[in-house]
């Protein structure tokens, strides 16, 4: 909270006072252009990512709104959120913005968003979306974003042909995929897609933790953040097996996700832990989930759903754009935007109203776990859905360092985090349900 105010004791007048705050457009055709314009702030800047992208532009087109890109690079939307701060700190904030989760409510609470409450009851949101979807956009009973999709974070993604033509059998287990590995290395397979960018390091690790701790202590750690949970063996467990699954990728350093995904496609690697955007990208590749590529839970973890969610915000401004921005937050929510964006972006729909039955093998099995109510739902923290930017930043910094200083014990990275939950002090924001 004192963040925030610091925040706003930081902005610009005018912003605060509602004056104007995006930069006006570059000489616009004529004022019907500059009226249906929107800059979408976002970090979709993979192949797929950026199909998902222009499928919403186009649909958006048809509506007679044009999608201003403002695409800033860099996985995990770490750099996005940056460029968001600045520019909305120099009143130029744009009109929509990825913002997911925890983000979205900092956000919201600085009363910098649209409240899209007219469309969310016109257009029955709480009736067709799932309730943990909501639970997303809801900030102090008001809907503050427009949802897009759910990802899954917890898949093992195993590429079935480099399997089938050394005649491995598909692992289950992490005594299975040990074996596996073993057999890739002697067939000269690097066994592991892996990469050193600190979010995917985090991305990994928070798999291996579901895997080791279990939904229920996990959601103490994550959600609660109990201090007290993080004494427990499985996190030091955790940071072992995040050692051992990095040691079995050669140590290729920091890379993009998209190359890692390319390099598990081509069969340079076999194996990839990956939140479900990988399987958008396999897709663009000519891959499908569950015909070329098997997409299984990471052991330990079957039937639990670790979920992120991507929501866009309308940023209210001085609610010049406010009928374009709720035009597209209406169509967002649509059941054929829904299937047509989620298609392309390896999600699944956010409502509990669509046929998935054209989608992939690995996304049905998504939706149909998300939606059975005796699904344990975990929220993702690297991805937004539990800790604020600047906690999910020190818990990401905490787990790189361990993977990348090999002299650092699993027991002495458990103790930082212990000492990282403890400094954060108990969450302050609004529990995810
Ligand atoms: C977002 C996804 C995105 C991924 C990789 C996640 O935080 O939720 O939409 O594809 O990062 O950039």
């Amino acid at each position: 909270m004192t963040r925030m105010f610091a925040l706003l004791a930081l902005m610009p007048l005018g912003l605060i006072a509602g004056a104007p705050v995006w930069a006006a457009p570059a000489a616009p055709a004529n004022a019907a252009d500059s009226a249906t314009e929107l800059n979408v702030l976002h970090w979709w800047t993979s192949t797929s990512e950026r199909a998902a992208a222009d499928h919403v532009a186009a649909r958006m087109a048809e509506l007679g709104l044009r999608w201003v890109d403002g695409a800033v690079a860099g996985g995990g939307g770490g750099p996005a959120i940056k460029v968001l701060n600045e520019r909305t700190l120099r009143g130029m904030a744009p009109k929509v913005a990825q913002l997911n989760g925890q983000a979205t409510i900092e956000w919201a609470e600085m009363g910098l968003l649209l409240e899209l409450d007219s469309v969310a009851k016109r257009r029955q949101w709480s009736r067709t979306m799932f309730p943990q979807v909501m639970a997303q956009l809801n900030v102090r009973e008001h809907v503050v974003a427009a949802p897009l999709g759910i990802h899954r974070i917890n898949n093992l993604y195993l590429n079935k042909a480099v399997f089938r033509r050394l005649k491995i059998e598909l692992p289950t287990s992490w005594a299975g995929l040990a074996s596996a590995a073993a057999a890739l290395r002697a067939a000269g397979v690097t066994p592991v897609a892996f990469s050193d960018e600190p979010w995917q390091v985090a991305t990994v690790f928070e798999t291996l933790l579901l895997s080791e701790a279990g939904p229920a202590l996990y959601r103490r750690m994550v959600e609660q953040r109990d201090p007290q949970a993080f004494n427990d063996p499985s996190v030091e467990r955790a940071f072992q097996r995040l050692r051992d699954w990095r040691n079995l990728s050669g140590g290729a350093g920091e890379r993009p996700w998209t190359s890692l995904v390319a390099d598990f496609a081509a069969g340079h690697k076999a194996m990839l832990i990956m939140g479900d955007w990988a399987r958008g990208e396999l897709g663009t590749l000519g891959l499908e989930g569950g015909r070329d590529f098997a997409c299984q839970a990471v052991p330990g973890s079957a039937g639990v759903h670790q979920f992120s969610i991507d929501t866009l915000a309308m940023l209210a401004g001085n609610y010049s754009a406010q009928a374009e921005q709720e035009k597209m937050a209406e169509l967002l929510g649509s059941a054929t935007l829904q299937l047509g964006y989620n298609r392309i972006k390896g999600s699944v729909p956010v409502r509990r109203d669509v046929p998935v039955d054209e989608l992939d093998l690995c996304a049905q099995q998504s939706y149909q776990l998300f939606a059975n109510p005796a699904t344990a739902r975990v929220p993702s923290l690297v991805h937004r859905m539990a800790f604020d930017e600047v906690g999910k930043n020190a818990f990401i910094e905490t787990v790189h360092r361990f993977a990348l200083d090999p002299k650092q014990t699993p027991a002495a990275a458990q103790r930082k985090l212990q000492g990282l939950l403890r400094a954060l002090g108990p969450k302050s924001v609004k529990p995810t349900p």
